[in-house]
C-alpha cells in the first residue's frame, strides 16, 4: 500500500524516498501527485526477473495507460521493459522520448485509420488487433504503405475474474477482442492468415484489472494454449507468442493480498511445456502490467482546507483536490487508505468523509477512513493512487491538474509541471473566431 521507502518519526511526520511530505507541499503546493523511484524499479525488476525464469524468457510491456509521461518511458526503457501503448497520443509520447518503436505493442479497441498509419509508419513492434474491422481496415493502410503489420490478435477467453464490472474484460460480453466461445476468433484467425499484409505472431488476453487470485491467470494461458492447439491441429498455424496481459493487484487499503508473480508463471511453464505440440517452439509470453508497476510508488498530498460536522453528526473533512485528479472513486468505487502528516500514532483517530472540491455530490475521495484529529492547513496523504490517477485526471471546473514530483534518496525530479490557469484557457478560441468551412 505504501511505497518501500515509506518511513514515519515518533512525532508522525512522513517521509518518502528520504523527502519529508512536508517539504514537499511546500516546494511545490498540493495537490501533488508524488511517485517513489526505488518502488517503481523494484517492480519493473520483479516483473523482468520473473519472466526472465521462463523457457523461453518472457517479456513485460508496462501499460502506459496507468501512468505515462516522457521520464516513465525513458525510465521504462533504462529498465529494459517495453511498452503497451492505446492510442496515437500515447505512441507520440513514447517515440518523443526516443523510445525504440520495436518494443511497442500498439493496443485499444478503436484504433482509427491515422493512428494505424501512425503505427506503421513509426514501426510498432506489434498491433494487437481488436475487431474484424480492425484487422481489415490495417491490412488496406498497410497494403498502401506498402509494408507488412506484425499482429497480435486480443482474444476474450470466456475467464470471469473477480474485480469491478468496470475493470473486468475477459468474459465473453465485453467490448473487447474476439470471442472464443461465438466462433469470432477463428473468423478473425482465418481473415489474419489470408491477408497479405497482415503477419500474424500470436494471441493476447487480458482479463481484468486488480485481480488478487493466481488461478484467473493460469486459466487465461490455458486458454490461449488450447486455441492454439486447435489451430495447429486445423492448418498447421502455431503462435510465437502469448501475451497473457496484465492486471495483477495491488494493495490500496492493507486488506488485499496480491498473488506471487513467481508462483503463477511456475504453473504457466508447466503447461506451456506440455501444450506445446511436437516438434513447435514453447511460445514467449508476454505480460502487460501497468497498476502493479506504480499504484503503490504514488501517493497525492492534499491540503484540508475545511472541516464540517452535518447532522447526525457525520464529519467531511474537504480537501483541495477530487475527482479531477482521481476519478476511481466515483467511477468504480475505488477504495484507498489515507494518513494526516505529523499526527503521532497515539492522537485517536475517528471515521470521517474525504471530500474533493469539485461541483459533484459524488466527489467523495475516501468514506469512513480514520483520521486523527484533521484540521483545516492539515497535509493529507492517500496512498497507493500511482496508477490511473494522473492519466485519468481531467480539468473539471477548470481545475488546473497537479504537478507530478518523483523522490528518490533525499532529491527531488520534477516529471510532470503543475497546470495553470492559463494551460486551462490556452486552446480557446474567442466568440467571434468564425471561419468559413468553405474557405
Ligand atoms: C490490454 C490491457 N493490458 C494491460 C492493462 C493493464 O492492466 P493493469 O494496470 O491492471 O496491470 C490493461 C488495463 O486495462 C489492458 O486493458
Amino acid at each position: 500500500m505504501r511505497p518501500d521507502t515509506f518511513q514515519q518519526t515518533s512525532s508522525g511526520h512522513i517521509s518518502i524516498g528520504g523527502v519529508p511530505v512536508s517539504t514537499l507541499a511546500e516546494k511545490f503546493g498540493t495537490p501533488l501527485y508524488v511517485l517513489d523511484y526505488d518502488t517503481m524499479v523494484h517492480r519493473m525488476q520483479e516483473y523482468r526477473n520473473a519472466l526472465a525464469q521462463l523457457q523461453p524468457a518472457g517479456w513485460a510491456c508496462y501499460a502506459g495507460k496507468a501512468f505515462l509521461c516522457r521520464a516513465m518511458v525513458e525510465l521504462v526503457a533504462q529498465e529494459g521493459l517495453g511498452l503497451d501503448v492505446v492510442s496515437g497520443g500515447e505512441l507520440y509520447t513514447a517515440l518523443q522520448a526516443g523510445f525504440d518503436p520495436k518494443n511497442i505493442l500498439f493496443h485499444g479497441n478503436v484504433k482509427t485509420a491515422a493512428e494505424l498509419r501512425f503505427g506503421l509508419e513509426a514501426g510498432v513492434g506489434q498491433f494487437v488487433v481488436d475487431s474484424l474491422d480492425e484487422l481489415d481496415r490495417l491490412n488496406r493502410i498497410a497494403d498502401e504503405m506498402g509494408r507488412t503489420a506484425p499482429v497480435l490478435l486480443r482474444l476474450t477467453p470466456g475467464i470471469d475474474a473477480h474485480t469491478h464490472d468496470f475493470i473486468r474484460t475477459g468474459q465473453f460480453d465485453s467490448k473487447f477482442g474476439f470471442g472464443i466461445g461465438d466462433g469470432i476468433a477463428d473468423e478473425a484467425v482465418r481473415r489474419a492468415l489470408a491477408a497479405e499484409r497482415i503477419q500474424l505472431n500470436g494471441f493476447h488476453a487480458h482479463i481484468g484489472s486488480q485481480i488478487l487470485e493466481g488461478d484467473p491467470f493460469v486459466a487465461n494461458a490455458e486458454a490461449l494454449m488450447a486455441f492454439s492447439q486447435r489451430w495447429h491441429q486445423m492448418a498447421g498455424f502455431w503462435p510465437r507468442i502469448l501475451d497473457i496481459g496484465g492486471g495483477l493487484g495491488v494493495r490500496y487499503t492493507g486488506g488485499e493480498e496480491p498473488p506471487q508473480l513467481a508462483h503463477i508463471l511456475r504453473r504457466i511453464q508447466g503447461l506451456l511445456t506440455e501444450a506445446t505440440p511436437p516438434g513447435a517452439a514453447v511460445p514467449k509470453i508476454l505480460m502487460e502490467p501497468g497498476r502493479s508497476i506504480v499504484a503503490e510508488a504514488g501517493v497525492t498530498l492534499y491540503t484540508v482546507e475545511a472541516v464540517k460536522t452535518v447532522v447526525g453528526g457525520k464529519v467531511y473533512v474537504a480537501v483541495d483536490g477530487g475527482m479531477g485528479d482521481n476519478i476511481r472513486p466515483a467511477l468504480y468505487q475505488a477504495q484507498y487508505a489515507a494518513s494526516l502528516d505529523g499526527k503521532p500514532e497515539s492522537t485517536p483517530p475517528s471515521a470521517v468523509t474525504v471530500a474533493g472540491r469539485y461541483c459533484e455530490s459524488g466527489d467523495i475521495l475516501l468514506s469512513g477512513v480514520p483520521l486523527a484529529d484533521p484540521q483545516v492547513g492539515d497535509r493529507l496523504i492517500v496512498w497507493a493512487t500511482g496508477a490511473y490517477n494522473y492519466s485519468m485526471a481531467s480539468t473539471y471546473n477548470r481545475v488546473p491538474r497537479p504537478a507530478v514530483v518523483v523522490v528518490r534518496d533525499g532529491e527531488v525530479s520534477r516529471w510532470v509541471e503543475r497546470e495553470r490557469w492559463e494551460d486551462v484557457t490556452r486552446l480557446d478560441l474567442p466568440l467571434n473566431a468564425r471561419k468559413s468551412v468553405n474557405a
